[in-house]
C-alpha cells in the first residue's frame, strides 16, 4: 500500500479521488488549509469506503513542515490539488492567486526534493489553451490563458516541466480537467461553492433546491447548435478514475505526460438544463442574457491521448451527472453544514 499525499486534500475533486484510491488499495493523505473546504468531509468519505483517511491542517507555503509531513508518512507521490480556483476573483486579487498558486506549488516542489519525493501529479485545466487553439483541443495546441488564475495554471505546468528537463528523479502527470461537475452517487460529498456559485451545474443546482430564482443563461447567440455555450463535461468520479490511471502509470516507472481529461462530447447550456430536468423532474426556470465577459463558444478536449496512453475514457453520462449532483444538493441544501 502505497502513501499518496493529496494537498487540498479535502476539497472537492481530491475528496472524490481519494474515495477511489482507498478502493484501489492506496493509503491517501489529504492536507488542507481549509480556505475553500471543510474537515467536515473526511467521516462522510469514511462511511462511504470504510476507512478514515488521515488529515493533515496545513498551507502548503509552510515548506518546512510540508518536508516533515513528507519524511514523516513516507509519502510516494504527491497528487496536487490545492489552489485557489475562482476565476472572477483571480481578476480581482491577483496577488493572492500569484501567490497561492504558484509560490504554493514552488514550496510543494521544494518539500519533494528536500524529502526525495519524485512522483507529481497536477490539477491542470482547459483553461491553459489559447482562444487561437481549435477545438477540440489536442495537448500540443498552444497556450495561453486570459484570467490570473488561467496564467497560473499555465505557469504551473511550465515550472514542473522546467524543471523535470533538469531533474532527472522526477516525473509528473499534468492532467487538464475539462468541466468537472456532479458527486458522489451517495450523496454524501460533493461540491458546495461559497457564496453565489459562477459555474453552471452548481447555479443549476442551487435553483433546483429554491435557493435561486432562475438561471441566466449568458448568451445564445454563439455558433453552437442551438446558439449557446458548449462544454465538455466529465462526472467528477470519471475525474477520479483518471487520476487513479496516472497515478499507475507513473508508479509503473513510465515517463512523464500531458494529458486532457474530457468526454470529447459538447453539451450545449440547454442542454443540459433540459437533462438536468428530465432526470430529476425539477424545473429550471431561465432568461437569456447577454454573453458573460471572457467565455468562449466551445471548450472540447480530444480524449485521444488520455485513451491511448491510460486507457482512459468517460463512463458516466450527463444524466448521471445531473441525477448525482442533484442527490447531493437535495440531501445537503447548505452543504457540509446541514
Ligand atoms: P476546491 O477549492 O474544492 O479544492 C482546492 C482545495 O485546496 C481546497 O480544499 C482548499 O482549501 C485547498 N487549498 C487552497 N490553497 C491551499 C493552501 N495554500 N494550502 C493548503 N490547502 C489549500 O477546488 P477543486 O474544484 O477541487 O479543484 C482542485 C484543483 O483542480 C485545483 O487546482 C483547481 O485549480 C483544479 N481545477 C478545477 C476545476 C473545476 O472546475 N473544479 C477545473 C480545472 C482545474
Ligand atoms: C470554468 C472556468 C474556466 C475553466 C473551465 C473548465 C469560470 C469563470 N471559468 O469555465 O476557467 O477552464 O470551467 O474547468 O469559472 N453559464 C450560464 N449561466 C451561469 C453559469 C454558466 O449560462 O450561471 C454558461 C457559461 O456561459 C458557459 C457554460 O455555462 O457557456 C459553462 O460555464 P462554467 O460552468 O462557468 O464553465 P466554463 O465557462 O467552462
Amino acid at each position: 500500500m502505497q502513501n499518496i499525499l493529496l494537498t487540498g486534500g479535502t476539497g472537492y475533486i481530491a475528496a472524490h479521488t481519494a474515495i477511489t484510491l482507498i478502493e484501489q488499495g492506496h493509503n491517501p493523505i489529504l492536507l488542507d488549509n481549509f480556505v475553500n473546504s471543510s474537515p467536515k468531509i473526511v467521516p462522510r468519505i469514511a462511511e462511504i469506503c470504510g476507512k478514515t483517511p488521515s488529515l493533515i491542517e496545513l498551507d502548503i507555503l509552510d515548506t518546512q513542515s510540508l518536508t516533515q509531513v513528507m519524511r514523516t508518512h513516507n509519502i510516494h507521490a504527491v497528487i496536487h490539488f490545492a489552489a485557489l480556483k475562482a476565476v472572477g476573483e483571480s481578476v480581482a486579487r491577483p496577488l493572492a492567486y500569484y501567490h497561492n498558486n504558484v509560490v504554493g506549488l514552488l514550496s510543494v516542489l521544494n518539500a519533494m526534493q528536500a524529502a526525495k519525493v519524485a512522483h507529481i501529479v497536477l490539477s491542470s485545466s482547459a483553461t491553459v489553451y489559447s482562444e487561437d487553439a481549435k477545438p477540440p483541443f489536442v495537448e500540443d495546441a498552444p497556450l495561453a490563458a486570459n484570467s490570473p488564475y488561467g496564467q497560473t495554471k499555465v505557469m504551473m505546468e511550465r515550472i514542473i516541466n522546467d524543471i523535470a528537463h533538469t531533474d532527472p528523479n522526477l516525473r509528473f502527470a499534468m492532467l487538464r480537467y475539462f468541466n468537472p461537475v456532479g458527486a458522489h452517487p451517495s450523496g454524501l460529498i460533493g461540491e458546495h461553492p461559497n457564496g453565489i456559485p459562477n459555474n453552471l451545474m452548481p447555479y443549476i443546482q442551487q435553483v433546483a433546491i429554491g435557493q435561486r430564482d432562475y438561471l441566466s443563461v449568458w448568451g445564445n447567440d454563439y455558433g453552437t447548435t442551438d446558439g449557446t455555450g458548449e462544454r465538455d463535461y466529465i462526472h467528477v468520479m470519471d475525474l477520479a478514475d483518471g487520476h487513479v490511471l496516472a497515478l499507475a502509470h507513473l508508479l509503473k516507472g513510465e515517463p512523464s505526460f500531458t494529458v486532457n481529461l474530457g468526454s470529447g462530447e459538447p453539451v450545449s447550456v440547454l442542454q443540459l438544463v433540459r437533462t438536468f430536468e428530465m432526470v430529476t423532474g425539477q424545473t429550471i426556470p431561465y432568461k437569456i442574457a447577454p454573453r458573460r465577459a471572457g467565455d468562449v463558444a466551445v471548450l472540447l478536449a480530444n480524449p485521444q491521448r488520455a485513451k491511448d496512453l491510460l486507457g482512459f475514457s468517460t463512463k458516466r453520462t450527463t444524466a448521471d451527472m445531473c441525477a448525482d449532483a442533484w442527490r447531493w444538493q437535495k440531501n445537503n441544501p447548505n452543504g457540509f453544514s446541514s
